[in-house]
């Protein structure tokens, strides 16, 4: 139950146990179109997608280093680990970055993005981390945002590295220019393959403007595809494989369905861990869907919960980063979770609160929670 990596299912675990192809062969045509188009179905785009060989960080970073110059200005909301080391990115690559900054657990409103638009007509675009991981917080207007980046003339950027393929998220009907998931997170891959989308407006920039950097340059990536399908760099090719296992799944199962069951079992977690004493971070209305944080207990210490929780019930779950550190726990509800991981996950935290003394009730918390799972 780790925010990332998540569980990974069997079948796309036996998928990378084949032969190292040659990746300049037929073979790995038919492996990376695959991958690219059924990635476009899972991002409901007609962009171009690459798949990087690389954790969800690099392929951020390609979104800033083909993007952004010197002195280019830029709004960021800021509150968080993940959008504050975005931030830092585009503080580096030289960028006049205008950070929204917001307590951690609190979403900036629309109101005060669109008066930063407002207030700076000569954007150069706008990023933004969909779901901030380290504090369970998700922005819940993005659909809003094109009008916004429309009216300025800006990019729009989405990290969306832990909610994409857990949550609605259609690329092309938001208007966004680029679009950044990762395989390990909602996508149930193993970590290490993280996919990217571009607008042709943003690619017709970055081939007119490449950056002085070899692996991260999209510019490359678009000419190695558009001439033979190939990818300009070994790519990791047991991860690909799993990755387009991965993503025949999610297409089987259907967005929709994937979507609604992510949601009924994050109001099931959210619920059944409140009723048995928990408080969730987050302010409410800013809540994640695939990441539950909660605050601890007065008296209850770090290490020793996850500890418990992991050696004697087998469930993992993350700690809190910076600041935050001993101060909350993070739930993932990503992936392949289902009822089973919801009820085991439930009844595993109310059990170790009780073996460290604390007053809890299971059964109250169990029962809210298979009320929420009816939506399945
Ligand atoms: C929102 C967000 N962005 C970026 C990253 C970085 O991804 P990775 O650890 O795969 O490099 C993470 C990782 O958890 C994340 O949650």
């Amino acid at each position: 139950m780790l925010p990332g990596p998540t569980n990974v299912p069997e079948r796309v675990m036996r998928a990378m146990m084949t032969h190292i192809i040659n990746h300049r062969s037929d073979d790995f045509v038919e492996l990376y179109t695959e991958v690219i188009e059924k990635t476009q179905q899972v991002f409901q785009t007609q962009n171009d997608i690459v798949a990087f060989s690389s954790s969800g960080t690099g392929a951020v970073e390609a979104s800033v280093i083909n993007l952004i110059k010197k002195g280019d200005k830029v709004i960021i909301p800021v509150n968080g680990e993940f959008s504050s080391r975005l931030s830092q990115m585009l503080e580096w690559q030289g960028a006049n970055v205008i950070k929204l900054e917001t307590p951690p657990g609190q979403n900036a409103t629309f109101d005060q993005i669109s008066e930063a638009f407002d207030n700076n007509k000569d954007l150069k675009a706008f990023y933004v981390v969909h779901n901030e991981t380290s504090t369970g917080t998700m922005v819940n207007y993005l659909d809003k945002i094109s009008d916004l980046t429309s009216r300025n003339n800006a990019y729009y950027v989405v990290d969306s590295v832990s909610l994409l393929g857990g949550a609605e998220l259609p690329v092309d009907k938001w208007n966004i220019d680029v679009c950044i998931a990762a395989g390990q997170k909602a996508l149930a891959a193993p970590p290490g393959i993280s996919p990217i989308s571009i607008s042709p407006r943003a690619k017709k920039y970055m081939i007119e403007n490449p950056p002085p950097t070899m692996y991260f340059n999209l510019a490359r990536q678009f000419k190695y595809y558009e001439e033979s399908k190939h990818t300009p760099f070994t790519p990791a090719l047991p991860l690909l494989y799993a990755y387009r296992e991965a993503l025949r799944m999610i297409l089987e199962e259907g967005l929709e369905a994937r979507f609604k069951r992510h949601k009924a079992c994050s109001d099931a977690l959210y619920s059944g861990l409140s009723s048995i004493g928990l408080t969730p971070f987050a302010k409410e209305e800013d809540r994640s869907i695939t990441i539950i944080a909660l605050n601890y207990l007065e008296g209850l210490e770090d290490k020793t919960f996850r500890n418990t929780l992991a050696q004697k019930f087998r469930v993992l779950v993350a700690g809190g980063f910076g600041n935050l550190k001993g101060k909350v726990f993070r739930v993932g509800c990503m992936g392949e979770v289902n009822r089973y991981h919801v009820m085991r996950t439930i009844s595993a935290i109310s059990s170790t609160l009780a073996m460290m003394g604390y007053k809890t009730n299971a059964q109250e918390g169990l029962k809210i929670a298979e009320e929420k799972l009816k939506a399945l």
